[in-house]
């Protein structure tokens, strides 16, 4: 482990004559040694994980210290990660932090010396043995985090006070979602309010929508990252239809899918796997997968890798025999009709539910399947498989979102969805999964070269 610091130390020193100008005070650098080339975090320095590098997120906190026009914000890491707890993606979005629990980042856009602070957990040599090693404060940990100042949470307070004594107005800027009445106040919410309590004429203002917003539009390098996840997801479902076959379990489906995944490198499946054949077909999120699938039912296969913390989200129905019914064919391609039509409208300007949904709903309608499709066409990804952004603004260029309209008929044992992840582009969109078969043609002929039937 070559790990030697001497290397990495190019630095921007700003006289300080200069300071109080619109600059980057003392940048630290995206230096390669910092990062070691097996992947492990330098001697417990947390650092952004995958391959965006720590310029990335530090743009990012730029963009974001932009939009709030002053003001103080935080944002509080997940106080657990493990098993089913990830970290706050907003966390993660602005740091590359994806490990790191109990930190706190404050963006202070109006301050005149140092605008982001990182604040990490105490470090308790006695847990060392338990957690890993743990860095102590310094030049490294701000090379390796990204960030010109790192402390301890313990200082959190003393410096969100004094940020917001010298913001003007005197403002913290709560940017995390705004939580129904019964919810737990959230702990931004909290920490915001009681900053501004002790301090007179200090107030919170709502900028819910500025992150949503940020991360609703992708960035080139994020889209390439979710395409990845996507392709995985590709791969993972044409093995299913070309090793599904009667008397197959859907735990068995679900292997050959996940397994996929990890063949590929994806750490994990981006969400719980869908594998509903029969009558689960026709229960949108099916979570047990013990059925044996039978002749002539079809399988829905929601599912969705994880790449670098980004998701796919791609949904397939097929036959498990390898051939749909007249009937099947009829209801799928309504769906896929449907598909179509909610395809057609994709372009910046549109309105997710007012033409995008709609469209889907309308081509259903006519088919003769009304109530039959109870959930919405779209929803926003990236991040997290159902993504933030803003519902109720016009779509942008550089948004993904998924298309995905489905008929269920639980009468007849039959539920069909089509799910797609289509990147809205300046001229258009562009279906990012669009080489996943999807008509009947593609379907039925890829799974003739199965082999298992
Ligand atoms: N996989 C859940 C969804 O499609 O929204
Ligand atoms: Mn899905
Ligand atoms: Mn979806």
């Amino acid at each position: 482990m070559n790990f030697r610091f001497e290397a990495m130390c190019v630095l921007f020193v700003i006289p300080l004559a200069v300071i109080g100008q619109e600059i980057d005070v003392v940048v630290p650098h995206e230096t390669r040694d910092v990062k070691m080339p097996t992947g492990d975090s330098a001697r417990g320095i947390p650092m952004p994980d995958g391959s965006l590098g720590r310029e990335v997120f530090r743009a990012r906190r730029k963009r974001l210290m932009e939009a709030m026009e002053g003001g103080v914000g935080v944002i509080f890491a997940s106080e657990h990660i493990g098993g089913r707890n990830r970290q706050n993606m907003d966390f993660y979005y602005l740091t590359g932090l994806a490990y790191e629990e109990g930190a706190a980042l404050v963006l202070a856009p109006e301050a005149r010396l140092w605008r982001e602070y990182l604040f990490l957990k105490p470090v308790n040599p006695e847990t060392n043995i338990w957690d890993g090693e743990r860095a102590t404060l310094g030049r490294a940990m701000e090379l390796g985090t990204g960030f010109a100042k790192v402390y301890r949470t313990g200082r959190l307070p003393r410096v969100l006070a004094g940020a917001v004594r010298n913001s003007d107005p005197m403002e913290m800027v709560y940017l995390e979602p705004v939580a129904g009445y019964s919810s737990p106040k959230p702990k931004p919410l909290d920490v915001s309010q009681k900053v501004v309590g002790q301090i007179p004429g200090a107030s919170v203002r709502l900028a819910d929508r500025l992150l949503p917003r940020l991360r609703q539009n992708k960035e080139k390098a994020e889209v390439e990252l979710v395409q990845k996840a996507i392709d995985i997801t590709g791969k993972a479902l044409i093995n299913a239809m070309q090793s599904v076959k009667p008397g197959m379990t859907e735990y068995e489906l679900k292997l050959v899918i996940e397994n996929t995944f990890r063949a590929n490198g994806s750490r994990r499946p981006a969400f719980g796997s869908i594998v509903g054949s029969g009558p689960n077909s026709a229960i949108l999120h099916y979570r047990d997968d013990t059925r044996a699938m039978q002749d002539g039912e079809v399988v829905v296969c929601d599912v969705g890798a994880d790449w670098e913390h980004y998701a796919a989200d791609v949904t397939r129905t097929f036959p498990i025999n390898g051939k749909f019914t007249p009937r099947q064919r009829e209801v799928y391609n309504t769906v896929l009709r449907a598909h179509r039509a909610a395809l057609a409208r994709c372009k910046p300007g549109a309105m997710l539910r007012e033409d995008i949904h709609m469209a889907a709903v309308h081509v259903i309608e006519e088919a003769g399947f009304t109530d039959k499709f109870p959930h919405g066409t779209s929803h926003f990804l990236g991040l997290e498989v159902h993504d933030v952004g803003v519902y109720d603004e016009p779509l942008t260029a550089g948004t993904i979102i998924t298309i995905e309209p489905g008929i269920y008929l639980p009468e007849e044992n039959i539920g069909f969805r089509i799910e797609d992840d289509v990147l809205i582009t300046a001229t258009g969109y562009r279906v990012l999964s669009n080489h996943i078969p999807r008509t009947i043609e593609e379907i039925e002929a890829l799974m003739a070269k199965g082999g298992n039937r």
